[in-house]
């Protein structure tokens, strides 16, 4: 299995990341980068830094899109994910700078030259996708699967009251990836905000992950740790790990448990519900389909993927 992995490289992206270098089957062909958890630099940095600390083999990082594709400035969530969007896990350096290619232009040519089937998986607003999507509108075909973490899929979002992260930071740029998702020959994949809050993991069985001593265990338990207080306006036991859901059911389909094939489009208006993913439910509607849905998933087999962020086996 081959990866591109896109991502804002907050916390629960680093944790992610982790996860795919953990996977015995699973092997990275590129990182891209884009603003959103934090800033570009810091995120490109900090794909560096994850790099590093699992001793991770050479791979390249390309740095992508520093604001929306309509240009508006970016919206942080360094309250969840701290300063360094390491949760204080971070480091100032990394022996891994950039290469020199905008992360589109990377994405559109690795996947024309790739010979074997390639996963893309988005762990952060849309917009090198999407960018990449204008650049060659082919981009699609020539990956094998697609996995998407974004969008409140039941209008229940945390940015705004119907709208996830993901896609609120990048409206116009989601519904630009939407539209093309049909084109993706293994099929997309969206894994919700809803579906992460339903899979949330209990601290019980995150404390046991991360007891280890390997320097992943001590990287995301640290990151958990911050975790813990930053959420704690949910005020329950649990951790909510949206990208590493997403990065468990790219490296492990079957994982899902339930799902629903469904048209999704992006509100892009500028009123309250900008950003919102609206779900066609309708069992007459005559809109095509463009989204597996993930409703739910395999609980222990996620929580064995967890534990191989921590340097598990
Ligand atoms: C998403 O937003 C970010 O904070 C997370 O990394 C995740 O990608 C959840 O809404
Ligand atoms: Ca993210």
């Amino acid at each position: 299995m081959n990866f591109i992995i896109d991502t804002d490289m907050g916390i629960d992206d680093a944790v992610a990341l982790l996860m795919v270098l953990g996977h015995p089957q699973a092997s990275i062909t590129a990182i891209t980068t884009v603003r959103g958890n934090i800033s570009l630099s810091q995120a490109t940095l900090n794909a560096g830094v994850v790099l590093d600390t699992a001793a991770a083999p050479p791979l390249p990082i390309f740095a992508g899109c520093a604001r929306s594709l309509l240009g508006h400035e970016p919206d942080f969530a360094s309250e969840i994910h701290g300063p360094d969007g390491l949760g204080g896990a971070g480091r100032p350096h990394t022996s891994r700078p950039p290469a020199g290619e905008h992360a589109s232009l990377a994405m559109v040519r690795l996947a024309r030259q790739s010979d074997q089937p390639l996963t893309l998986l988005t762990l952060g607003p849309l917009t090198n996708v999407a960018l990449a999507l204008h650049l060659d509108p082919d981009f699609f075909k020539h990956l094998d699967r697609l996995v998407i973490m974004g969008g409140a899929i039941d209008a229940r979002g945390n940015t705004t009251p119907p709208t996830e992260f993901n896609i609120g930071a990048d409206p116009e740029a989601a519904q630009v990836v939407f539209s093309a998702c049909r084109d993706v020959p293994g099929g997309a994949w969206l894994v919700s905000w809803e579906t992460s809050v339903a899979e949330a993991v209990p601290f019980e069985t995150w404390d046991r992950l991360v007891q280890g001593d390997t320097p992943q265990a001590g990287f995301v338990r640290q990151m958990g740790n911050h975790l813990k207080q930053a959420m704690a306006a949910f005020n329950l036991p649990v951790l909510i790990w949206p990208d590493p859901l997403a990065a468990a059911v790219a490296l492990e389909p079957d994982i899902v448990t339930a799902e629903e094939h469904r048209f999704v489009e992006v509100e892009t208006g500028h009123g309250p519900a900008r950003g919102q993913t609206i779900v066609d439910y309708r069992p007459l509607s005559d809109n095509i389909p463009n989204l597996h849905l993930v409703r739910g998933v395999d609980k222990p087999a996620f929580t064995r993927l967890l534990g191989l962020a921590a340097g598990g086996r």
